[in-house]
């Protein structure tokens, strides 16, 4: 599906609102207030459609400063962010080149979204490691002002030590999953040779224990999955260092056909696609290639400020001008 309009139409804003209906959360901003229209006290996204051969209706409520509420067909959940064990929606849009030009926060967060899209047993693994991490640390600060022993450091160290091999191993396991889908993605895009790499020393207690002066000295766990990263190569180069804007922008794209492709094996269906701006950056070879990669793999929304950046007829065109949005 093509969304065509001139700058500032609405065309983000159409994404985003998919986004929102699926997913219970905007990919831009996490300030909900941002999502509702200026000088409106509320906002209201209503989807409907069909999953398999079920109908499937999603309903996400907004009102300024008062939460959200999220109803799957009809029936409330939880907090709306609940959708996203439902139903999955992937976004590009250009600030998810981060991924790849970014600094390895945004490709640990990258990969943990991505293992918990994969293994939804383990969506929580990151935050509870995370809270582990932020314990342990408090209870070096307390060894460190002598307000405490370091035995008392003990439990907090097993923890961190068992919940960050574990993060370890469910991330690599993810990377497995999605690297040989990537790779093929990539070769489809004129990428050849990507691949993903985790980069990370192995935790253990005794690990942690060997460097205890060191963290005792920081106040601050020096060794773990929050600290480690996920280099993205295409023929051996890291492409963060040495790719081309073009080849960063190919190689994030690669990361998302390539978890749809791996969602769509694990679940039966392929999740939500929402590319915004892509078009606009990509040669006219990759473009075509692009475009014949999203024929067949469930619903993609692309949106252009021109209709002739795509260089296949699409399937639906929509054209959005302020305030409305038309067929053709
Ligand atoms: N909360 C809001 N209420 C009303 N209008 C808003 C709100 N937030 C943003 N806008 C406006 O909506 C308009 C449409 O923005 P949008 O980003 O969807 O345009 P676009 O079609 O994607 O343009 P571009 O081609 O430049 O990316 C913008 O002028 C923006 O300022
Ligand atoms: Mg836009």
């Amino acid at each position: 599906m093509l969304v065509v309009g001139p700058n500032g139409a609405g065309k983000t804003n159409l994404l985003e609102a998919l986004h929102v209906g699926t997913q219970g959360f905007s990919p831009r901003t996490r300030s909900d207030a941002q999502l509702i229209r200026f000088g409106e006290g509320g906002a209201r996204v209503a989807l409907g459609g069909h999953r398999d051969e079920a109908p499937l209706s999603v309903e996400v409520v907004l009102r300024a400063g008062a939460g959200k509420q999220a109803r799957l067909n009809g029936i409330a959940l939880r907090s709306a962010e609940q959708l996203r064990s439902d139903l999955a929606t992937l976004v590009f849009t250009p600030d998810r080149l981060a991924v790849v030009k970014g600094g390895p926060a945004v490709r640990r967060a990258y990969v943990d979204r991505a293992l918990g899209r994969l293994f939804p047993a383990r969506t929580e693994l990151p935050g509870e490691y995370a809270a582990a991490v932020g314990q342990r640390n408090a209870a070096l600060r307390r060894v460190g002002l002598g307000v405490s022993s370091r035995e008392a450091l003990e439990p907090w160290t097993a923890r961190t030590a068992a919940l960050g091999a574990a993060l370890a191993q469910a991330r690599s396991k993810a990377l497995a999953l999605l690297e040989p889908e990537v790779a093929v993605i990539g070769e489809a895009l004129r990428l050849p040779g990507l691949r993903l790499e985790y980069r990370g020393e192995a935790l253990s207690a005794q690990a942690l224990d060997d460097r205890l002066d060191r963290d005792l000295e920081r106040g601050a766990t020096g060794l773990g999955p929050h600290l480690d990263d996920v280099g993205v190569l295409a023929g051996g180069r890291d492409l963060r260092l040495y790719g081309s804007q073009g080849e960063q922008r190919l190689a994030v794209l690669a990361l998302l056909l390539g978890e749809a492709a791996a969602i769509a094996d694990r679940t039966g269906g392929p999740p939500l696609l929402l590319f915004d701006d892509v078009l606009s950056e990509l040669d006219p070879e990759r473009r075509r290639a692009l475009a014949s990669l999203l024929a067949g793999r469930g619903q993609a929304l692309v949106t252009a400020t021109d209709a002739s950046f795509l260089p296949v007829a699409p399937d639906l065109l929509l054209t959005v001008q302020p305030g409305e949005v038309t067929r053709g």
